[in-house]
């Protein structure tokens, strides 16, 4: 079964209509059918549309459970209600009286799981009117959306859309799921402080100044880590935590500053354990969005993710495969493949059979992305009839196009030089690749682990976690620390589904000599790592059990196994790619008397200035 997309609200109601009963409505009015004709009920929600025939009148009424036409007319309908039915407008609050009926035959609505009923109203209680909607909540066939800017502005209404309710509908059933699933499994669910200090994530804290210790801070958790592993130093076992968590970082449609994860922890384990505990979680979310998960889930060391696909969360929806020719072609006579193999690089690319008929501008747009990806540029060549085009063909013979197994109409891309800069390359290159040549999927579902993340890596000199600092370094290259840290792995794992990346986790450093010594190869000194990490290493010097762990993205779980093209569409007031939050308007500025209680000075906007315009020109990133 292929996702449902965010415009298919198909996931069934865990909450039974007779649940859903108050003494202002007998039940909810997605619920009717053809068998409930004949009965009286008691409807509330809102007027979703309303259709004046003149002497009979229908609305459309809405609840979180779906629509149902309610007619009025004078020959069923009190003239009181009448008459303030003529005068309903589109989102009034209302409660109706009255019978079920089915629909004549040549009325029925087969769009609609309603469609065979309807509601003959015989009284009508407006129970609050509305203004003229913002932003209309009914749309009819063919109409756009409002502008994202407009409906995260007016969320109140937006939030009415039948598909951001199913969306939310959803997420609320797999977290449901995901805390019965561990509750199952003896784990247990701790709260971690929101006001904390500082766990390092690789992202910039959200600062929170304390009034009173003038000039000390509060860091909202990035995430909940260091709570967690000094939970399994106390002897918690297993932990579990539907846990919120903070991000100062440049956001994108898969990145909110403010995001939830599935956190757990467990002492006494080996990643397999987490593993199959995360699998089988995936199993049970996947089954309720009706997507296939089936375990164990495919797997792949990181080594062998970046030389097969350049990525370290490939896509495995496409088999499309980097081929190494540094071999075949580091003899060809050019001084750019020559030179990358001979200061150690590789030349990899991709046979793309049938890839001959792009144009020209496709292949270009294909070498762009490679060249976005860091690549100083992507050589390229056809098989043609006559022999071969495009840039890498000058420097082929006859020898050359059998050593790559050439046919007629291939497409080959090619990047030189060393893998740290081709395999971001060769990554684009594959996903331009696939998207210009709509290249057949051989999956609708692909799950993947990465497995031993390397523990650290370079930048500009310097050395950062890859992951964070407190990744158990792979038994076998232990003993390079010291010598060469770049090379050592990490008991690391990360869950990919379709090229995005799930979930995060690894086993953890319990012998605090180990945990100084990582923290010095970052570049801490020793009364940093005491101010800083001096609790963590005091926890693991008092008894710490070997504990590893995982956090799973719960938003982009429920976004991607709708589909959804952003977090926006599952996270119920998400904030902009610009970091504000356009319905309530935050971050906002604050007077100066506040400021002075938190010890805080203003540079550069004066206390009491307006907020910049309340508008995000980067939303539609
Ligand atoms: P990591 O930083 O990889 O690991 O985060 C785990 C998962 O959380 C999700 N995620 C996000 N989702 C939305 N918006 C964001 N800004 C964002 N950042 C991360 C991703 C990611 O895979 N403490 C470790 C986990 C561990 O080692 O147990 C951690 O937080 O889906």
């Amino acid at each position: 079964m292929s996702p449902r997309t965010p415009s298919s609200p198909s996931q069934p109601s865990p909450h039974s209509p007779a649940l859903l009963a108050t003494h202002l409505r007998t039940g909810v009015v997605g619920a009717l059918r053809t068998e409930d004709a004949g009965q009286e009920v008691t409807l509330t929600g809102w007027v979703h549309r309303r259709r004046d025939l003149g002497g009979l009148l229908f609305v459309d009424l809405r609840d979180r459970s779906g629509l149902l036409q309610v007619s009025f007319g004078p020959d069923w309908t009190d003239a009181a209600s009448l008459a303030s039915a003529h005068r309903l407008g589109a989102e009034d609050v209302i409660q109706v009286h009255g019978q079920v009926r089915l629909r004549p035959e040549d009325a029925r609505n087969p769009e609609l799981p309603t469609g065979e009923v309807e509601l003959q109203a015989r009284s009508l209680t407006v129970l609050n009117g509305a203004e003229t909607p913002a932003i209309p909540v009914y749309r009819g066939p063919g109409d756009e959306l409002p502008a994202e800017e407009l409906r995260l502005r007016y969320r109140h209404l937006d939030l009415r859309r039948p598909e951001l309710q199913q969306n939310l509908l959803l997420r609320h059933q797999l977290i449901l799921a995901t805390r019965n699933y561990f509750h199952g499994l003896g784990f247990v669910e701790v709260e971690t402080p929101m006001l904390t200090k500082r766990t390092p994530e690789g992202a910039r804290d959200y600062l929170v100044p304390s009034r009173v210790h003038p000039g000390e801070f509060y860091a909202l958790p990035q995430s909940p880590q260091i709570y967690k592993q000094i939970l399994m130093t106390a002897g918690f076992d297993r932990y579990i935590q539907i846990a919120r968590c903070f991000r100062d970082e440049d956001l994108r449609a898969d990145r909110q500053p403010e995001f939830t994860q599935i956190d757990l922890e467990a002492a006494f384990v080996g990643p397999d354990d987490i593993l199959a505990w995360v699998e089988g979680l995936m199993a049970e979310l996947a089954r309720i969005a009706g997507i296939d998960a089936e375990p164990p889930f495919h797997r792949l060391t990181w080594a062998e993710a970046m030389d097969r696909y350049g990525s370290d969360r490939p896509d495995l929806r496409w088999e499309l495969e980097i081929r190494d020719w540094s071999r075949v072609l580091g003899t060809a006579d050019s001084a750019i493949l020559r030179g990358a193999v001979d200061a150690g690089g590789r030349i990899r690319g991709f046979r793309l059979a049938g890839g001959a008929s792009l144009s020209r501008r496709q292949v270009e747009e294909i070498e762009a992305a490679a060249k976005a990806a860091g690549a100083p540029g992507l050589l390229w060549a056809k098989r043609t009839a006559e022999g071969g085009s495009g840039p890498l063909s000058r420097w082929l013979d006859e020898g050359h196009w059998t050593a790559l197994e050439a046919a007629e109409g291939d497409l080959f891309l090619v990047a030189a030089g060393p893998d740290r800069v081709t395999s971001p390359a060769l990554s684009a290159t594959r996903e331009a690749a696939i998207r210009l040549l709509d290249l057949p999927r051989v999956r609708d579902h692909a799950w993947l682990w990465v497995l031993d993340f390397p523990l650290f890596e370079k930048e500009d000199g310097e050395m950062w976690a890859n992951h964070h600092p407190f990744v158990l370094p792979h038994p076998d290259d232990a003993d390079r620390l010291a010598d060469d840290p770049l090379s050592v792995r990490g008991i690391a794992y990360d869950l990919v589904y379709n090229g995005s990346e799930l979930g995060s986790g690894s086993l953890r450093i319990h012998d605090p000599a180990v945990q100084r010594k990582v923290l010095g190869l970052l570049g801490l000194d020793d009364d940093e790592i005491d101010r800083k990490f001096g609790f963590l290493l005091e926890a693991l010097a008092s008894g710490a059990p070997p504990h590893g762990g995982i956090a799973l993205g719960m938003d982009r779980i429920v976004k991607d196994f709708l589909g959804a093209p952003s977090l926006r569409d599952v996270i119920a007031f998400p904030k902009t790619t610009a970091a504000r939050a356009l319905f309530e308007g935050a971050p906002s500025p604050v007077g100066s008397h506040e400021l002075v209680e938190l010890h805080l000075e203003r540079r550069g906007r004066k206390a009491g200035d307006e907020a910049p315009p309340a508008t995000d020109p980067e939303i539609p990133a």
